[in-house]
């Protein structure tokens, strides 16, 4: 099949080949999408797999934010009542929560990327009031963690201090962050 000779060329061939790949299933052509994939992304140098090269500052915080919400979620939703109240694992998300809330600062370039971000223009303009609310969100997540380790490990104990992370992070999403 000359498929490479088809116009547009970068993305019909995925589309041609998935489809075919469904008929030729345990071969090894079954990889093909795949290695066709990684293969566009090579050539442009972008991720048109996902839209955001997972590598780049961007792709990199984008998952560190996603794996924060998760873990807030994980752990806020055995307070709602959303999930059952384990402690051991309640300390053991707001330790990861800890971790994860130092990680994506770095990850923000001198520049502000064109595309993708739904960072504001704020981020860059004011650098000493983002990093202050940053700041906050990781004394926040500390206080979390100290809370976990003093008091009993009680829904009703673990509220407030999990409220106070969780408007940091809405503080700075409404100063900094495009909806
Ligand atoms: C100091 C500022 C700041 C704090 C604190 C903060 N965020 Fe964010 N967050 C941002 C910015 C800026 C973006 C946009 C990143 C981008 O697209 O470039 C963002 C994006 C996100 C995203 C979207 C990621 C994506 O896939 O596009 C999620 C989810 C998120 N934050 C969750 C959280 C959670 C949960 C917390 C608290 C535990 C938190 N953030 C704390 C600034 C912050």
């Amino acid at each position: 099949m000359a498929r490479a000779d088809t116009g547009g060329r970068f993305f019909q061939p995925v589309v041609a080949m998935k489809s075919k790949s469904v008929g030729l299933k345990g071969l090894s052509h079954k990889s093909l999408p795949l290695r066709a994939c990684l293969l566009v992304v090579a050539l442009l140098g972008l991720s048109a797999c996902g839209g955001v090269d997972p590598d780049s500052p961007l792709g990199q915080r984008k998952a560190i934010f996603k794996q924060m919400l998760k873990t807030s979620e994980d752990i806020g939703g055995m307070l709602r009542g959303r999930l059952t109240f384990d402690g051991p694992k309640f300390a053991e998300g707001a330790v990861k929560l800890d971790a994860l809330s130092h990680a994506p600062w770095k990850h923000f370039p001198p520049v502000r990327e064109s595309e993708h971000t739904s960072a504001k223009d704020a981020v860059w303009q004011r650098q000493a009031r983002f990093q202050e609310l940053a700041k906050a969100l990781e004394t926040r997540t500390g206080e979390l963690v100290v809370a976990t380790q003093q008091l009993q490990l009680t829904p009703v104990n673990m509220i407030a201090p999990m409220n106070n992370v969780e408007d940091a992070c809405d503080a700075c999403h409404k100063e900094f962050r495009d909806h």
